[in-house]
């Protein structure tokens, strides 16, 4: 990762109007190649936005589609054809209010919050109030940037199957990003859980409180030897019929990803077919495409503030090292959250 340094104020100083940022102006997949900060201006932030000063921004799995391009889907739905829009994929930080826009009345400088927006990567973002919550008051900021998108996806995900107290939870990629949450929020929902990673880290997913650890080198999920009320696919892009042999005849899946390396629907027409098949079977199977509003930041703060869910970190990075985050947790390396500090 290069840094360009065309500034006549110290580094992060500024004049007020200028911030440090990872920024990228074209796709690739060697964040090395496509990722530098440099100083660039302070976003302007409108009536309904509020400024942030970051202290820390959560990278996820979407940061990495964000950054490549891929699949090439994604361009053709808004992120940019032949470049991204955005300038800088990072979408999830917690920080500190600087300033809000003249409509905002639920936030006041000086406010410990955290969200999603354009452009995490930096010392400052104008995040949509809509998208922004108080953070939960028992966390660090590192530990509040890796809840939104991620925390929130497993949420929305596990609310979609509509989990019962006592039903039997299957998470699919357990130990990553999103399931790491979506195993802790499984268990205070009520739910018994089982979670599937590989053999390094069962330990870790036990840790998070699964009643169970499936090791998908060594085990077939498919086996017929489990049955699940509702599984909640987030890793390894299994075939639908392998989840539905796991899944009870009046089960329950939810679709939320998984890398198949695919260049141009990525996985997505599993999803799709999902969605279509729902129809004719007993089985309800379905895609989540999840959304980033502050409702599922204050569930997600209240379940932290009582002690049920508590954010798994990683590791953390410097925001110079921003390409090297995104490469640690491509790479399948980390365990639970990556975190980049600002
Ligand atoms: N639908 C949505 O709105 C939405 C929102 C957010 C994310 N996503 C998608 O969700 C996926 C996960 O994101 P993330 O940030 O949680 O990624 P992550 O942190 O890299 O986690 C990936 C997980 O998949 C597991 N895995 C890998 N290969 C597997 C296999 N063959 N069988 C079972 N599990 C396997 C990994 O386990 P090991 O590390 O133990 O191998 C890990 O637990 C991505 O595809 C992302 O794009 C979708």
């Amino acid at each position: 990762m290069t840094t360009q340094t065309n500034q006549t104020t110290p580094p992060g100083e500024g004049n007020g109007l200028t911030m440090r940022a990872v920024v990228q102006d074209r796709y690739g997949a060697d964040p090395d190649a496509v990722l530098t900060v440099a100083e660039v201006a302070r976003p302007a932030i409108g009536d309904q936005d509020v400024l942030v000063k970051i202290s820390a921004a959560g990278v996820d799995m979407g940061t990495w589609h964000c950054m490549t391009g891929m699949p090439y889907a994604m361009r053709v739905a808004g992120f940019g054809l032949r470049s991204p829009n955005a300038m800088n994929p990072g979408r999830a930080l917690a920080g500190t209010v600087e300033a809000i826009g003249s409509a905002v009345t639920s936030f006041s400088p000086g406010d410990g919050v955290y969200g999603s927006c354009d452009g995490s990567f930096a010392q400052f973002a104008s995040v949509p109030a809509e998208q922004l919550a108080p953070k939960p008051w028992n966390l660090t900021f590192v530990q509040s940037a890796a809840v939104p998108i991620s925390g929130t996806t497993a949420l929305q995900a596990l609310r979609k199957a509509k989990v019962q107290p006592g039903q039997r939870v299957l998470v699919v990629g357990a130990s990553g990003g999103v399931g790491s949450f979506a195993v802790q929020i499984a268990k205070a929902m009520g739910a018994s859980v089982a979670g599937v990673c590989s053999t390094p880290k069962l330990d870790f997913v036990r840790a998070l409180g699964a009643d169970h650890v499936v090791d998908y080198l060594e085990e077939d999920l498919a086996d017929g030897s489990h049955e699940y009320d509702v599984i909640i696919d987030i890793g390894g892009s299994r075939r639908l019929a392998d989840l539905r042999q796991a899944l009870a005849s009046q089960g329950t899946l939810v679709i939320v990803g998984g890398e198949t390396g695919g260049r141009w629907l990525g996985g997505f027409d599993r999803s799709l077919r999902a969605v279509l098949l729902s129809s004719f079977v007993s089985q309800t199977l379905g895609l989540l495409t999840s959304t980033e509003k502050a409702s599922g930041l204050d569930t997600l703060r209240e379940m932290i503030e009582s002690g049920q869910v508590t954010p798994a970190i990683d590791r953390t990075f410097p925001m110079p090292d921003a390409a090297g985050a995104i490469r640690h947790l491509r790479e399948g390396h980390s365990r639970g959250k990556v975190v980049i500090t600002i």
